[in-house]
C-alpha cells in the first residue's frame, strides 16, 4: 500500500493537517515524520493515533538512512513537508537549528525523493513555505504575488527562502515534481503558544503582561489553519508541479488592534478582575522586525478554485473558545524548555 509522507506533523499546522487528511481520505495510508522539538506534541493527535491509516515515526528530517528506509517501507509516493524551526524570534537568538532543520533538512528530503522517485510525473513533494520570504511591504504597496522578489529579513525567512530555492532547484534540474505553498499568519487550535494569538490568549487569563512588539502597528495577514490545510490539499490534488501558490486570507490587522480584539472578547467569555487591555504593555521591538505582510491568493482561487471558509470573526472565536477548552495541554506544553526560553525573551 502506497503512503503520503507528512513531516513535522505534531506541530501546529502538521497536526492540523492530519487530522485534516485523514478525516478527507479514508483508507490512504498516512506517515507521520516529526522529531518531537519543543514544538511537537503527540498530545494534539491523541484523538487519531489508533487510525488503522496512521503511522507515527519519531525520527529527524535530516537522518537520510531513516528517509530512505521510510521512502521504501511505506512505498511514499507523496510528501506534504511541514517539519521547520518556525519561531522568528528563536531564530534571532539561535540561527543555528533553523538552518540546519529547514536547510539541510530540507536538502536531505528533496535528494532522497530524487533518488528514489526521479522525475516520475506520478510522484508528488510538496513544500510548506511562507509569506516571510517575500521580506516587508511598505503601507501602501499590493500583496505579495507568486513573483514578488524574494527579500528575507530574519534567519528563520532565509532559512524558509534558501529551501524554497532548492525545492525550486530540483524541479528545474531533475525534474522533481514539486510544489510550493507560500501562505500567510496562520492561526486556529494546537498552535504553540510562543505565537501572538495563544500568547496573549493565555498570559491574559493568568493576568500576566501582554507584550507587544515595538508600536504595535505592524501588520499580518491571518488565515484560519484549516482553511490553510484545505488549501494544501487542494494544492496537492491539482497543483502543477513546478508551480508555487500563494495561500492567505486577505485579512490584515495590525498587532495592537489584534490584542485588543483579544483582550475584548475575553472581557466577555472569561472575566478578570480589571479589563484585560490594562495588561497590554509595548515592549521592545523585535530586531529586523517586519513592518507588514499581505497575501495576493487570486492564483490559487483562479486556477485551483480554493477560497478561505472562515472569516476573522467565526476563525478567532473558535480559536479563543479552544483555548478556554484546552488549558490542561497549553500548561503540559508550556512546562520545562519552554519556561527557559519565555524567560530569556521577555525577562
Ligand atoms: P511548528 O513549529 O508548530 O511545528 C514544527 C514541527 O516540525 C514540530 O512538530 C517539530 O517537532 C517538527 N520538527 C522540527 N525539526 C524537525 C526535524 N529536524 N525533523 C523532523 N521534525 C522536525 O510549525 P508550524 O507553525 O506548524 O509550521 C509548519 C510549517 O509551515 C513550517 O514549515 C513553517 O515554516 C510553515 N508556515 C507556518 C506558518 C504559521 O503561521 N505558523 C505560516 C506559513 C508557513
Ligand atoms: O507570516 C507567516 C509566519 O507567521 C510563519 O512563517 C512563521 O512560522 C510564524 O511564526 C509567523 O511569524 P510571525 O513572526 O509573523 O508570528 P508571531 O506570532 O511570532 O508574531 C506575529 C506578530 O506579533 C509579529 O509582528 C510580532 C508580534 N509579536 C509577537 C510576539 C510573540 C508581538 O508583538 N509580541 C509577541 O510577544
Amino acid at each position: 500500500m502506497s503512503s503520503i509522507l507528512v513531516t513535522g506533523g505534531a506541530g501546529f499546522i502538521g497536526s492540523n493537517f492530519v487530522r485534516h487528511w485523514l478525516a478527507q481520505h479514508p483508507g490512504e495510508r498516512l506517515v507521520n515524520l516529526d522529531a518531537l522539538t519543543y514544538a511537537g506534541n503527540l498530545e494534539s493527535l491523541a484523538d487519531i493515533e489508533a487510525s488503522p491509516d496512521y503511522r507515527f515515526v519519531h525520527g529527524d528530517i535530516c537522518d537520510r538512512e531513516l528517509l530512505e528506509r521510510l521512502f521504501l517501507d511505506e512505498q511514499v509516493e507523496q510528501v506534504v513537508h511541514f517539519a521547520a524551526e518556525s519561531h522568528v524570534d528563536r531564530s534571532i537568538t539561535g540561527p543555528d537549528a533553523f538552518i540546519r532543520t529547514n536547510v539541510e533538512g530540507t536538502f536531505a528530503l528533496l535528494d532522497t525523493a530524487r533518488k528514489l522517485w526521479g522525475a516520475n510525473p506520478e510522484r508528488r513533494f510538496l513544500h510548506v513555505s511562507t509569506d516571510e520570504v517575500y521580506g516587508s511591504l511598505g503601507p501602501d504597496e499590493p500583496a505579495f504575488t507568486e513573483t514578488h522578489p524574494y527579500r528575507p529579513n530574519s534567519p528563520y525567512s532565509a532559512s524558509k527562502a534558501a529551501s524554497d530555492h532548492l525545492v525550486r532547484a530540483y524541479h528545474e534540474t531533475y525534474g522533481l515534481p514539486v510544489l510550493t505553498t507560500n501562505c500567510s499568519n496562520n492561526y486556529g487550535p494546537w498552535q504553540f503558544p510562543e505565537k501572538l494569538i495563544p500568547l496573549v490568549i493565555l498570559n491574559a487569563l493568568e493576568g500576566k503582561p501582554l507584550p507587544v512588539y515595538g508600536d504595535g502597528r505592524n501588520i499580518r495577514d491571518w488565515l484560519y489553519v484549516e482553511d490553510h490545510c484545505r488549501g494544501i490539499d487542494t494544492v496537492l490534488e491539482q497543483g502543477a508541479p513546478g508551480e508555487v501558490y500563494n495561500i492567505g486570507g486577505h485579512n490584515e490587522w495590525t498587532n495592537i488592534d489584534i490584542v485588543q480584539r483579544i483582550c475584548d472578547r475575553l472581557d466577555e467569555l472569561a472575566p478578570g478582575e480589571r479589563p484585560y487591555r490594562e495588561l497590554i504593555t509595548f515592549v521592545k521591538d523585535r530586531p529586523g522586525h517586519d513592518r507588514r505582510y499581505a497575501i495576493d491568493s487570486g492564483k490559487i482561487q483562479r486556477d485551483l478554485g480554493w477560497t478561505p471558509a472562515h472569516d476573522f470573526e467565526t476563525g478567532l472565536e473558535a480559536t479563543l473558545r479552544w483555548y478556554l477548552d484546552h488549558r490542561d495541554w497549553c500548561d503540559r506544553i508550556r512546562s520545562g524548555e519552554y519556561r527557559d526560553y519565555y524567560r530569556r525573551q521577555y525577562g
